[in-house]
């Protein structure tokens, strides 16, 4: 009779050997030091040891992954770039860790739809390339862009710096195909503008964090290209006089893309690490970068707008590609420099704008109180009312910075994650956003779709109180 040690070892290898013969033996990674860079997340703080690596390359070997899975009862965490903030793509431990960047096919643009067809593997960057090669582009950016992929992008509904004008992924998805959890296949991909037939599915595996199915490939809208650009920094006294431009920007400029709001330390710690010039002679505490996108040059117009704000310190707006792309960099280099100083813990909130600038304001003392040493950085995407809340040295007070933050965006009735996703990191902190009444529809749908709970488990949902 054999021991249960001996049944562990032939259940895993038998596994093992199901998982080879679903995507070859070379796409199955098992050695430490193969793993690894699947098993730490981008911030480092997330970590875990992964059963296996499966790399397959398309629909029909991740539904051929997900059956051998599924019948051997093995917990499965999904991953595109990694690029993931939140600890929802990596595992917490001893989970079969299915890595879709082989998933990189990319359909021929349709102009007369204005569509694209792309797997869950390939990045932004080449989807952007892809469709402005036919002359179009893709409504959705952010500064990943050359490792998060499209099925990332799905999964946690990203938003990222164009929102203010196409809005977030969802918007920009017109189908999918997705494998369920019992390794059966959905594939909704004629990219039908207009469809009532019933519950949008595809709508629904959008931010949710690969817990209800996997997303394979998706149809996506495309959007005009606009190849004329006009940037500005704009220097602002506080985070309130830049939600008093924003309306009169927004009205004023029909082709505003983007409005990205920094402060003086962020800047600073970008500057330093970027080793970049200060953007004015003075110092200021907070800035707006905004940028209008349109076929021809928008810059007189944005020069008007600008000369028309009121509250502003100073000004620049960039006319040539490398003025534009100087001035982004300040915003988009914040990520890379806040990492650079250590482990932050990252939040991710939005409140109505219009609350914004109390929240900005109560941010560092609610912090003070409870971790005095630590150092906010904040910046976000200022139209959506997005803070990207970083704090720097909270070290074993991580936990409770975290909560006093997002009781706080709770009470201003805001969001606990508005772009990065709930991930395992900010499953705690759920019932802030979300009802009882929503968590157990949703708890529903998980139970409905994948019964015995082994996709992206500890993702999204916290666990049932016993
Ligand atoms: C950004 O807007 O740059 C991203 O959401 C990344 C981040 O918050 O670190
Ligand atoms: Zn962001």
């Amino acid at each position: 009779m054999s021991t249960p040690t001996q049944d562990a070892v032939a259940a895993s290898t038998s596994l093992l050997d199901s998982l080879r013969t679903a995507v070859g033996a070379d796409h199955v990674l098992v050695d430490a030091d193969l793993t690894a860079s699947y098993e730490t997340d981008w911030t480092g703080r997330f970590t875990g040891r992964a059963r296996c690596v499966v790399r397959p390359a398309d629909t029909a070997q991740v539904a051929a992954v997900v059956r051998a899975c599924a019948a051997a009862g093995a917990p499965v965490v999904v991953q595109g770039g990694n690029t993931g903030l939140v600890g929802g793509a990596v595992p917490a431990g001893g989970e079969v860790l299915l890595s879709l960047t082989r998933l990189t096919s990319l359909g021929e643009v349709d102009r007369a739809g204005g569509q694209v067809s792309a797997g869950a593997g390939v990045t932004l960057t080449r989807l952007q390339e892809h469709a402005r090669a036919a002359g179009l582009d893709f409504g959705v950016d952010l500064a990943a862009r050359d490792s998060a992929t499209v099925g990332g992008l799905v999964a946690t509904n990203a938003g990222g710096i164009r929102v203010l004008r196409y809005g977030s992924m969802r918007a920009q998805l017109l189908g999918a195909e997705a494998v369920l959890a019992d390794g059966s296949v959905v594939s909704r991909m004629a990219g039908l503008l207009k469809d009532g037939t019933g519950y949008d599915l595809v709508g629904l595996l959008c931010g949710s964090e690969g817990t209800l199915a996997v997303v394979t490939q998706v149809r996506l809208r495309l959007v005009p290209r606009l190849p004329a650009r006009a940037v500005a920094l704009l220097a602002m006294p506080d985070a309130e006089a830049a939600i008093a431009v924003l309306p009169g920007l927004r009205e004023r400029l029909p082709h505003l893309s983007a409005a990205e709001l920094l402060f003086a330390p962020g800047l600073a710690l970008v500057r330093k690490h970027g080793h970049l010039p200060a953007p004015f002679p003075e110092q200021h505490p907070a800035f707006l970068l905004v940028e209008c996108a349109d076929r021809v040059d928008p810059t007189d117009a944005l020069v008007e707008a600008v000369a028309e704000a009121g509250g502003l310190l100073d000004a620049t707006v960039a006319t040539d590609a490398a003025g534009q792309r100087a001035l982004w960099a300040y915003r988009e280099q914040h990520t890379e420099a806040i990492s650079a100083e250590g482990v932050p813990v990252k939040l991710d909130v939005s409140v109505p704008t219009g609350r914004l600038p109390e929240l900005v304001a109560r941010l560092a003392p609610v912090i003070a109180e409870v971790a005095p040493d630590a150092t906010p950085i904040v910046f976000g995407h200022v139209n959506e009312g997005n803070l990207h809340v970083n704090v720097l040295g909270a070290g074993p007070l991580a936990e409770q910075v975290s909560d006093a933050v997002l009781r706080l965006v709770a009470e201003l009735d805001g969001s606990i994650s508005s772009e990065h996703g709930v991930g395992r990191a900010k499953t705690a902190w759920l019932s802030l956003s979300r009802s009882p009444v929503e968590i157990a529809a949703m708890r529903a749908l998980k139970c409905a779709l994948d019964p015995a709970g082994l996709l992206n488990p500890g993702v999204l949902l916290p666990a049932p109180v016993a």
